[in-house]
């Protein structure tokens, strides 16, 4: 194709026997490097009994030991990086849940194929050179602000750099300054949506043409209402910090069918949670990856905690994973039976009368775990509509996932709102 709307980088030009060589070639060096240049790899992998010259096939990765939040925990700050310290140009953090943030690092070159990744990403979402973006994820030690900033910039698109907060001020911008493009949470973009009502401002009517959601799951439910309450594309974009940031994988615009891994540089496992055996492609299991071309911070077999499968590629080369619909850490175990946040969100929007604000709150009756969906009500929705939506509620929970829960509808507007990653779960059980 001649058409520059079509263009596609080097990476997205490969065929699958040229990836295949070149992911090979990149992981013998990258374990190398890992192994020459990071104590706690030469460790790990001498326990195992694996060098890096024994890396023949891909295949041969799953003989490696595995990394964990723990490890970078116990490294923690710099102890996994593979580089001297005056090479590292940026560092960025997450917080955690536990409270022991882990730092990661990036050299310059790091950080140009990190801004190579993000504006493939944008492009593979319809962005093109001169579309303005406004990115509405957090800046700060969080990748989703910077990492979407220069992606953009790389792209050689105009960025708003909102950041996230501020509700009225985002709409105001968006509306002055009219971007094609919005980069922002799932969640962070309801919030902006229902100040755009309460402006008494269409949604549907601004100059926004395509949505990049992510660092947090969200449903084909979600699309959908997204898509039609603002009249956009809205596609998923992947990444964690430890692997580089956003821009580790995007759902292309064409296709809207999972995410395309960036597999030239960052390659792809999914494991079995509770064996750690490598699955074959199309199988539900953990994510991991290993980084192929990172200098600073190269990390091997990372234990992301995501559940997906592997699926062949489409839109492009590379392999697709499926949605994140949950990350362990976010599994509910309820009377014995498993449950992600994004079940119940399914089943909230397709109910009349619930807006997609929900919280999931876990509490002790006696020696049980009990949970109540708080949901708010669609603004409008009378008590009869509530009170049915309270039972469809109710029994799709119990005929769709095999519990019982407690559903609320609550007012509107009454539940707190996100700016950046939204909390679902809140755990009450220690406090009574
Ligand atoms: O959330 C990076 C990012 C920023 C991705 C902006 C996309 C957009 P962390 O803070 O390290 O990095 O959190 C990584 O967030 O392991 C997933 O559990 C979750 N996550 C990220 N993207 C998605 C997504 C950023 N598209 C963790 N769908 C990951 C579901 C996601 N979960």
């Amino acid at each position: 194709m001649t058409d520059a709307t079509e263009w596609r980088d080097a990476g997205e030009q490969l065929d699958a026997e040229a990836l295949r060589a070149l992911q090979l070639e990149r992981l013998r060096a990258s374990l190398l490097h890992a192994y020459t240049h990071v104590p706690f790899y030469r460790e790990a992998f001498d326990k195992a009994g694996v060098r890096p010259e024994d890396c023949h096939s891909l295949a041969d990765l799953a003989r490696f030991p595995f990394t964990t939040k723990a490890d970078l925990r116990a490294h923690y700050p710099y102890g996994m990086f593979a580089v001297p310290r005056d090479r590292v140009r940026r560092l960025h953090a997450s917080s955690g849940t536990t409270g022991q943030p882990t730092v990661v690092g990036y050299t310059d070159n790091d950080l140009s194929l990190w801004a190579d990744m993000v504006a493939r990403s944008i492009r593979a979402a319809g962005g093109r050179p001169g579309d303005t973006v406004h990115v509405a994820y957090g800046y700060g030690l969080f990748t989703g602000g910077l990492g979407a900033h220069y992606g953009a910039e790389r792209l050689g698109c105009t960025v708003i750099p909102a950041s996230g907060g501020m509700t009225a001020r985002q709409v105001q911008l968006i509306r002055d300054l009219e971007p094609q493009i919005i980069m922002v949470t799932p969640s962070y973009l309801l919030t902006i949506l229902d100040e755009f009502e309460r402006q008494g401002m269409d949604p549907r009517s601004t100059s926004l043409r395509v949505g990049i959601f992510g660092a947090e799951p969200w449903t084909e439910r979600m699309r959908a209402e997204i898509e039609e309450r603002f009249a956009i594309d809205a596609v998923d974009i992947y990444g964690l910090s430890e692997v580089i940031g956003p821009g580790v994988a995007q759902e292309c615009v064409e296709t809207k069918d999972g995410l395309h891994i960036w597999e030239d540089h960052f390659y792809p496992e999914v494991v079995d949670p509770i064996t750690g055996e490598v699955l074959p492609d199309g199988e539900r299991g953990e994510l991991v990856f290993t980084s192929l071309t990172k200098e600073a911070m190269p990390i091997v077999r990372y234990r992301t905690r995501d559940l997906t499968r592997l699926l062949p590629g489409t839109a492009r080369v590379f392999r697709r994973m499926e949605k994140v619909t949950g990350r362990s850490d976010d599994l509910v175990i309820l009377r014995g039976v498993n449950l992600f946040p994004t079940q119940i969100e399914e089943i909230l929007l397709r109910t009349p009368g619930v807006a997609p604000h929900f919280q999931l709150r876990l509490t002790k009756e006696g020696r049980l775990d009990a949970l109540t969906v708080r949901a708010e009500a669609r603004p409008g929705a009378g008590p009869e509509v509530r009170d049915a939506a309270v039972r469809a509620v109710t029994a799709a929970v119990k005929d769709g996932i095999g519990v019982s829960v407690t559903v609320e509808i609550v007012e509107p507007e009454s539940l707190e709102r996100s700016v950046g990653k939204i909390r679902r779960i809140v755990d009450l059980r220690g406090r009574e």
